[in-house]
């Protein structure tokens, strides 16, 4: 399924996303935490010594990542005191996507989002999408780099919290849209000429994000439009579907529909689809512990 802007509302979107863009206020910069994090998701080689010492100028993320390292999923034996033990036990990677999701927090004030923002919803949407995601890839495609698919999963949605700060007024009025239409709250960015889609997009462009994440935050709900990554697309897109299910109500959860084109790339039969779906209730209490930890 192709959700297109009709003429109107490609011109009033391009508008729209203009003003931002000329508004230097409305998108977040990034800080000097993140874009060092970025730095670091950039180098393929990255060095273990390096994020270390890096952690270790930054006392709130220290604690956090020892938070991590102690809570009861990584059921490590005897208490975790040191950054060194907590990165053996949590993994490089996995200590990098903790603390982008912490940079990325802290990039937008929960004093400007949109009423109808619900931020521990929306993090923990994305945490799911990010874990069903790199789940799927090790099924699905062998060649899928796990580490970069999980953070096409975190970020996809990055210019839904975009357009929470940057258009508060736009995203309660596509909110108030939602509740009574009870379509997808894309789908109504598209109908009122914002997506938040394209905004994610000029973020990541302004942000200097590796080209499969910028690529995650524009196709993830129309994958077949994109000329490249086209397997990872569609594992975000299924995945980002997948982890709207079994959420509480709310409009943030409201699906899009189902690119079904995505199913046949990857190869997913019905049957495996569904299994999918059972695999991210077991998912779920991971994030929600995650979260918990993260707060
Ligand atoms: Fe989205």
């Amino acid at each position: 399924m192709n959700i297109v802007a009709s003429e109107d509302n490609a011109d009033m979107l391009e508008n729209t996303i203009a003003t931002c863009v000329c508004n230097e206020e409305s998108l977040p910069l990034t800080s000097s935490l993140l874009a060092n994090l970025l730095e670091f998701l950039k180098d393929d080689n990255l060095n273990i010594l390096e994020l270390k010492d890096f952690l270790l100028m930054d006392p709130s993320l220290c604690s956090q990542i020892l938070k991590m390292a102690n809570s009861a999923f990584y059921g490590a034996r005897g208490e975790v005191t040191s950054i060194q033990r907590a990165i053996d036990i949590l993994g490089i990677r996995e200590v990098l996507s903790i603390c982008l999701t912490i940079a990325i927090k802290q990039q937008f004030s929960p004093q400007k989002l949109a009423k109808s923002f619900e931020p521990d919803l929306f993090w923990k949407h994305s945490l799911l999408t990010a874990m069903i995601a790199r789940d799927m890839a090790t099924k699905y495609d062998s060649l899928i780099c796990l580490d970069g698919i999980y953070l096409m999963g975190l970020l996809h949605d990055i210019g839904r919290i975009t357009v929470a700060t940057a258009l508060p007024d736009l995203f309660d009025s596509v909110a108030a849209m939602s509740a009574i239409t009870r379509l997808s709250l894309y789908e109504n960015e598209i109908q009122q000429g914002c997506s938040h889609t394209e905004l994610g997009f000029l973020l990541a462009c302004k942000w200097s994000l590796p080209v499969h994440i910028a690529l995650a935050i524009k196709y993830h709900h129309n994958p077949s439009a994109s000329n490249s990554h086209k397997k990872e697309l569609a594992i975000v897109h299924i995945a980002d579907n997948i982890s709207k299910t079994g959420e509480e109500a709310h409009i943030l959860t409201h699906k899009t529909p189902l690119d079904e084109s995505a199913l046949e790339l990857l190869g997913l039969t019905k049957e495996k689809h569904l299994k999918q779906y059972e695999l991210a209730e077991k998912f779920r209490a991971l994030v929600n512990s995650t979260w918990e930890t993260l707060k």
